[in-house]
């Protein structure tokens, strides 16, 4: 920010003057509302008396705004956001695609979202309706016998799929105690199995990021009747499509484990690939991702989970049902004796499920199939444009994302990962996942995982690889410049390790 003099020739500390930069605690003034209430129409209630030990000796302390005050606040923070509605957010791994305004319109229907949860069941036949038909078109797209919709997210859907699988098991009157994990498996994964009371073993992949057959023999074989299941990211993180699945599902089914497939990628195979045919017994998907409802700080997300035979009898309850006879009726069925029970509260993100049915319902199958394509495509556009300028993890067709090193750049000029992700922001992009996935930053590489997805044109993606090639043409002339960034932004770079060890979670006067 820019010092301008006064008359008297001073300089004034222009940040410390900016309007915008105040914090809303920091607006207002006492006694001033941007609300007016009728007048109080029931008997007066002394706080004090009503709420016992439990009533504040003080005001909170709340901002006393007035309206403008409080649409410009949070109008300006907005500004300061990235959005999808912004532009281009190749975060890796999170699949940021556009959201179509068309699923905002039919989740904002009255009928949808005027709905209670603790209506009477008789009055939520269309809900019902609406949740067994999902049920149904992603049992088809997954090739599942039954889909939970419970799970609020992707991690609780893996959470879910890993009780149901500990629920088999005991139902067996066998007790397992290990999970098999890749290396280029999501940190959920064994985040789930930790929290399950499974103990995780690592498994490497190969030099091509493949899981291999042989891999999973040798840990099996390591653990004699003590695999309880394989958890397979698919794609994997790498971005790589697991070509030896089959045959690992096989290996894990003759040794009594299950597969867990993370579909949480299953942009890259909707309409190519069911993984339910494939030998896979539970699978969750994130709605927030494929189906494009919204996500990214924005929850509430829906991390469905189909199952195949096997695990059907352990659903989560309440599942939707239904009923036989004569006309379509739908009602919940709680009564499911081996049920792991219940996930959260009343029956998912419902908002989710509407916003997840009508994209479904607008794309249709070709439509779906045709978006893989796109995802695809667009991932291996970018791998190829950017090929010979930053470092290929992997020298395989990607699927949906594209995974870079530094390693090229980093010896050329001193310009690593961070720098070309501060400096990306300068041209208006929000960065890259970077430093992850885990196998990629090998030998002091740093990671850029770039996923493009299929909503984007191929104007946008090539100004996004202008902005990329620039940045490593720029590091080659002028390192100082990338070390420095971000340079445009209304913060400039912060030191991130100093945030992270000592926050600062709440305003104070001080
Ligand atoms: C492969 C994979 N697994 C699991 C998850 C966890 O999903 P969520 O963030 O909804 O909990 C993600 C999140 O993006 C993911 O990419």
């Amino acid at each position: 920010m820019s010092d301008r003099s006064t008359k008297s020739g001073t300089p004034i500390e222009t940040r410390q003057l900016l309007h915008t930069s105040r914090p809303i605690f920091e607006q207002g003034a006492p006694g001033r509302t941007g609300a007016s209430l009728p007048p109080c129409d029931v008997p007066a209630v002394d706080e004090k008396v009503a709420l016992g030990a439990l009533a504040r000796d003080a005001a909170p302390g709340l901002p006393e705004v007035s309206e403008v005050e409080v649409t410009r606040h949070f109008t300006r923070l907005s500004r300061w956001n990235y959005a999808i509605d912004i532009g281009l957010y190749p975060l890796g791994s999170c699949t940021m695609k556009y959201n179509p305004k068309v699923n905002e319109k039919v989740a904002r229907m009255p009928g949808f979202a005027g709905l209670h949860p603790a209506q009477a069941e008789s009055t939520l036949e269309g809900a019902l309706e609406l949740m067994w038909r999902l049920e149904r078109c992603l049992c088809e797209l997954g090739g599942f016998q039954r889909v939970t919709l419970q799970p609020a997210a992707g991690a609780q859907g893996e959470l879910a799929g890993v009780m149901m699988i500990r629920a088999y098991h005991a139902d067996r009157g066998q007790r397992r105690t290990k999970v098999l994990i890749p290396d280029s498996a999501h940190g959920t994964n064994p985040a789930s199995c930790t929290l399950n009371g499974f103990e995780v073993v690592s498994l490497k992949t190969g030099s091509d990021g493949l899981l291999h057959a042989d891999v999973v023999r040798e840990a099996i074989a390591a653990n004699p009747n003590d695999v309880a299941a394989i958890m397979i990211t698919n794609p994997s993180t790498l971005g790589l499509f697991e070509e030896h699945l089959g045959e690992i599902a096989d290996v894990v089914h003759e040794a009594g484990g299950l597969v867990y497939m993370d579909g949480a990628n299953f942009n890259a195979l909707l309409g190519k690939v069911r993984p339910g045919e494939a030998g896979v017994d539970v699978m969750h998907i994130n709605l927030h991702k494929t189906f494009t409802t919204p996500h990214g700080g924005g929850g509430p997300g829906s991390g469905v989970v189909g199952v195949g035979a096997r695990l059907e009898p352990f659903l989560p309850t309440p599942t939707v049902e239904k009923a036989p006879g004569p006309g379509d009726k739908y009602r919940l069925e709680y009564h499911r004796p081996k049920s792991i029970g219940r996930m959260r509260s009343w029956f998912g993100n419902f908002g989710m499920f509407v916003r997840a049915y009508t994209y479904i319902r607008e794309m249709g199958g070709p439509g779906l199939t045709q978006a893989t394509e796109m995802a695809v495509l667009n991932a291996n556009y970018v791998r190829a444009r950017l090929a010979e300028v930053y470092s290929l993890a992997y020298d395989k067709p990607s699927m949906h994302e594209v995974v870079f090193t530094d390693k090229k750049l980093k010896k050329e000029t001193g310009v690593q990962t961070l720098d070309v992700a501060k400096r990306l922001m300068d041209f208006g992009y929000h960065p890259p996942t970077i430093y992850f996935p885990l196998p990629a930053v090998t030998g002091g590489a740093g990671a850029l995982m770039i996923e493009p997805t299929e909503t984007e044109t191929p104007e946008t993606l090539d100004a996004f690889c202008d902005a990329m090639t620039a940045i490593s043409v720029e590091a080659h002339q002028d390192p100082a410049i990338a070390h420095a960034a971000p340079l445009n932004t209304a913060m400039r770079r912060l030191d991130e390790t100093h945030a992270a060890r000592h926050p600062k979670l709440r305003w104070s006067r001080d």
